[in-house]
């Protein structure tokens, strides 16, 4: 293949071995073009000659580790993306449950913990609710969209109460609507990667969602996760897992209530 760059598969394997390392991320082997077209705005940035001297300047500049995994993480989301979680939040609130605090542990860009919140004020009738949601990703810049919460219009259209929730952007931000004030005021960010020996995060937690970033790590890391996301979860509280995470294997530990939803034993 005609490429810019000199990229062997020796620089893939060398550039995948070290993203598993820092981020849990287990990348197979279709995705060596991938990586490659994602690296390439970091070598021109660097001035570097090929991917060769991007990895070894990435292992010998830890400030670079940064832009490393901005680079490689995939960010997809949506709002009330898999909507039937939102309806058992909605459930899980209306039976008589207590929600104070959730975590919406990698939240990307933040239309799911925006959701979530959504959720919460829904089901409260209004803003009174004193509920915190903490929305944490390992990628800086996916948490600096979220907290900035300004989305396309596209995006922001189909939702119901919009208006509630989001200003509509005028002059340089037409076409764009930011989440109203006391929206945002519900959110709390955090860099956090799940890999993390602790998590700085309070326990007895209400529920959390984390959603569709299993998928990128192999068992053992997911059950290792799965357990120091369980220790900060109060018992009774709600798991919220994405549709191809399930953990029945785990049902000494939670209890499925519907489509990768659990309560915590
Ligand atoms: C596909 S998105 C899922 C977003 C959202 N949870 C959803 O379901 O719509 C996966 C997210 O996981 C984040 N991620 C990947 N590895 C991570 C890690 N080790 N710790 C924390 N977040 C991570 C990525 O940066 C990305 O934003």
């Amino acid at each position: 293949m005609d490429r810019e760059f000199r990229y062997t598969q020796k620089d893939f394997n060398r550039a995948r071995a070290f993203l598993l390392q820092l981020t849990g991320i287990k990348l197979a082997d279709s995705k060596d073009s991938l990586v490659y077209s994602r690296l390439v705005p970091r070598l021109r940035k660097l001035q570097l000659e090929d991917v060769r001297r991007y990895v070894d300047y990435l292992e010998q500049h830890p400030e670079e580790e940064e832009h490393f995994i901005n680079a490689l993480t995939t960010n997809l989301t949506s709002f009330f993306r898999e909507p039937h979680h939102f309806d058992i939040l909605s459930e899980f609130i209306q039976r008589g449950e207590v929600v104070n605090r959730v975590w919406c542990a990698a939240s990307s860009t933040g239309e799911e913990p925006y959701s979530i919140a959504m959720t919460l004020v829904n089901v409260a009738g209004g803003f009174a609710s004193s509920a915190q949601v903490i929305a944490s990703d390992i990628d800086s810049n996916v948490l600096r969209h979220a907290s900035d919460g300004i989305y396309p219009l596209e995006k922001v259209n189909p939702l119901n109460n919009k208006k509630l929730f989001f200003k509509r952007g005028v002059g340089v931000n037409a076409g764009k609507a930011r989440v109203c004030a006391q929206l945002r005021k519900l959110l709390e960010f955090q860099k956090i990667n799940l890999l993390d020996e602790e998590y700085p995060v309070k326990a007895g937690l209400d529920v959390i969602f984390c959603r569709n970033v299993m998928i990128y790590f192999d068992k053992d890391t997911q059950e290792k996760i799965l357990l120091k996301l369980l220790s900060k979860l109060r018992t009774g509280g709600l798991y919220i897992a994405g549709h191809s995470e399930n953990f029945s294997h785990f049902s000494h530990l939670m209890k499925p209530i519907g489509r990768t939803a659990y309560i915590k034993l």
